[in-house]
């Protein structure tokens, strides 16, 4: 009957939709400003939104939610409130014991690839139409907070529950997953289970023969968390084009946007992909007194030419989606009294738009070489270390997104993502988008890093309501 109710109001608010929905947005909008104001004056929430008929049955267990939240963060390597969390460490290894029990709980059905992605399942009553997926990670970069990624693992679980509670029966079945290294603290490399799950043989073939700081294998270290096979071949990790029809990301915005203007989701379309270069020039070196001017071929200055040269360049883009970063200026050999004679810098640049960022990394390359030829210094590497297409969120996603939105009455914005995920892979092989809610200052990466329970509960019940219709769909 709820489940029944549920769909039917699901079915009457999409054909809302077609009809004047501007209207109705910019309406609910307002009345959201001024609680929002409210709030602000007396410091604690003025009402919890009251949902109409079936909606209203969408709760998230806020406590026990945090409750969860904090206690993930206790797997940690070093002291609260910091996490860290590394790639199949003890730790690791707990934390993910502490998901699949979870899941059960929820009464999902739980299932591991060969380098721990984990799946949990929720069956439809057309388990044969392709599933919609939801997730994010659980580890953490030395020293940082507990809300990143983990807000998308805990949430998509407590978003299950959520629909579980409701009454709601899932056509397509509903899975969550937690990706396997998000991060690249290990073996250096970001978004290993995700870009696994995409198909990458060269990822693949590369993991046969990567190893930790320690000279600790990828296998070896895989298989000390009980991961692994015994061939050693991960192209069974990969899934097929079309394994999902939808894949949903919540997260935390990790940017100051979405608290600074009091908006409670973010609904991204699009997420910028980096590409990273490494350059080192080489020049002749010599005594920082002897060595008159004009003799000099100064690697430093080289370094330096082009480090501005990488903001012109990016400015020359016209867009505010450009960005480029000098974040790595090492000279050789560092000393004050002698010229560099080597200098190595790492540069990281963004766009949402691919050839606008391929257009820059192309002027770096020649600026790169114009100095090297005015300053007499040897351009002796160049390398595109990587160089990832962005993505776009698909459209019917994000509609279905903000139209959970505006039945929940929550303001919400669309954005981009300028950090990236592990939806920027997953979108090789399924529509996706992602949802943001805000987080204290846009902190991350960092033991401050916070959001409050109230904005988590809003990601949450979107998340919910998001999966929802894309199950019906
Ligand atoms: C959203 O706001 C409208 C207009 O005020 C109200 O009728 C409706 O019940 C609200 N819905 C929810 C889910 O709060
Ligand atoms: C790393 O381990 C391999 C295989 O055990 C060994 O051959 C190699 O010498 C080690 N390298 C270092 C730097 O210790
Ligand atoms: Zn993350």
């Amino acid at each position: 009957m709820m489940a029944l109710r549920f769909s039917i109001f699901i079915f009457t608010i999409s054909l809302c939709f077609i009809f004047d929905f501007q209207a109705i947005s910019a309406q609910r909008d307002d009345e959201d400003v001024t609680i929002k104001t409210m709030e602000e004056f007396s410091g604690y929430p003025i009402h919890e939104p009251i949902y109409p008929n079936s909606l209203s049955s969408l709760s998230v267990n806020s406590d026990s939610l945090q409750k969860q939240i904090d206690e993930l963060a206790t797997f940690s390597d070093s002291p609260a409130p910091s996490v860290t969390r590394i790639l199949y460490s003890e730790k690791d290894v707990l934390a993910r014991r502490y998901i699949k029990n979870l899941m059960e709980l929820s009464g999902l059905s739980v299932r591991e690839d060969a380098v721990g992605n984990i799946f949990g399942r929720w069956n439809g009553y057309e388990p044969e139409l392709a599933p919609v997926l939801t997730g994010s990670h659980i580890d953490a970069i030395p020293y940082s907070g507990k809300y990143d990624g983990v807000v998308g693992v805990l949430g998509a679980i407590e978003a299950i529950n959520v629909l579980k509670r409701s009454g709601f029966k899932p056509k397509r079945s509903l899975e969550v997953i937690m990706f396997t290294s998000e991060e690249p603290t290990r073996f250096g490399i970001s978004c290993l289970g995700s870009r696994l799950l995409a198909g990458s043989v060269q990822l693949a073939e590369l993991l046969k023969k990567t190893v930790d700081g320690q000279n600790i294998s990828f296998s070896e270290a895989a298989k000390f968390a009980g991961y692994g096979n015994a061939k050693g071949d991960l192209s069974e990790v990969f899934l097929k084009k079309g394994s999902y029809s939808a894949f949903v990301e919540l997260h935390i915005e990790q940017g100051p946007i979405l608290e600074k203007e009091g908006t409670s989701i973010g609904v991204v379309t699009a997420i910028a992909a980096p590409a990273s270069i490494k350059v080192t020039f080489e020049g002749n070196g010599g005594h920082a007194g002897a060595a008159l001017m004009p003799e000099r071929n100064d690697a430093g200055l080289a370094a330096a030419e082009l480090a501005l040269a990488v903001e012109k360049h990016v400015l020359e883009s016209g867009s505010i989606d450009t960005v480029g970063t000098v974040g790595i200026l090492k000279l050789h050999p560092g000393a004050i009294n002698s010229i560099p004679s080597m200098a190595h810098l790492e540069i990281d640049t963004r766009d949402i738009d691919e050839s606008r960022r391929n257009l820059v990394i192309e002027k770096i390359h020649q600026s790169a070489l114009a100095i090297a030829k005015k300053r007499k210094v040897i351009l002796s590497e160049f390398e595109i270390v990587n160089q990832d297409p962005p993505a776009l969120s698909d459209e019917s996603i994000t509609k279905a997104t903000e139209l959970a939105c505006q039945e929940l009455n929550l303001t919400h914005k669309r954005m981009i993502s300028r950090a990236y995920h592990d939806s920027l892979f997953m979108a090789r092989i399924s529509p996706m988008d992602m949802i943001f809610i805000p987080c204290y200052k846009g902190y991350s990466h960092k033991p401050e890093e916070f959001s409050s329970v109230g904005d988590i509960a809003n990601g949450v019940k979107v998340l919910a309501l998001t999966l929802a219709k894309l199950s019906l769909s």
